[in-house]
């Protein structure tokens, strides 16, 4: 399978959403990456249910929902009545994250764990088998536009070994940074999910952008 690109809404123009989503909707994007940032578990606050259920209306692709919040459990039910289809909650804020995989996935999404840059993929091997995606930070959570980690690569090429050697299907996303000079090489290392805002919103031609990115 053809690795998958999931642009990230945040960089795109808050005040024109349903024309990014129509841009989105024309172009080769598998899926809408939506950043929840709660100014707690990251020092940043960007949008959260109301706005999701807004871009639902005009999406015609899953969308990809990535919690940066403390207590992901209290929201689960209402994320999945905002729309989305695959909800990832942060290792690091989950006390209960086997508890809470399962719940996601009662809703009926696809459950995802992401992973901050300083947290070791051997953390997930006892829930490997029960998430659908792994998102692996390649820059430090609660802004777009930062410099991607070299140490990635490395880290992306640990976790697929840890999926093979369990036998999982998990799909490993990469989050951060991302940009034609290193999706090639992420691709190599055993990454199935880019996701892009910066490169992909604030290029001249965003259609183009996102064509290049899924034909590396
Ligand atoms: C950062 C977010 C990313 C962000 C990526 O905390 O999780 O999804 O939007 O933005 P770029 O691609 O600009 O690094
Ligand atoms: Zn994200």
């Amino acid at each position: 399978m053809s690795h998958l690109i999931s642009p990230s809404l945040l960089a795109s123009d808050f005040a024109n959403l349903q024309s990014e989503c129509e841009m989105l909707n024309k172009s080769e994007a598998d899926w809408y990456h939506l950043d929840v940032m709660d100014g707690l578990f990251v020092p940043n606050i960007s949008f959260g249910m109301p706005v999701i259920a807004a871009i639902n209306k005009h999406t015609l692709k899953p969308l990809d929902v990535h919690l940066m919040i403390e207590n992901p459990d209290s929201y689960i039910k209402d994320f999945k009545a905002a729309g989305a289809n695959i909800l990832t909650v942060h290792y690091e804020a989950c006390t209960h994250l086997h508890k809470t995989i399962h719940s996601i996935k009662e809703e009926g999404m696809k459950a995802g764990v992401a992973l901050n840059p300083h947290t070791s993929v051997e953390l997930l091997e006892g829930v490997i088998n029960e998430i659908d995606l792994v998102l692996i930070m390649s820059v430090n959570p609660g802004f777009g536009g930062q410099k991607f980690i070299e140490s990635t690569y490395e880290k992306v090429r640990k976790m697929k070994a840890l999926i093979t050697k369990n036998g999982a299907d998990t799909k490993i996303e990469i989050d951060g940074g991302v940009t034609s000079a290193n999706a090639q090489k992420l691709i190599e290392a055993g990454a199935d999910v880019l996701v892009a805002g910066s490169f992909v919103f604030k290029s001249d031609n965003p259609l183009q952008t996102i064509a290049d990115l899924k034909n590396v």
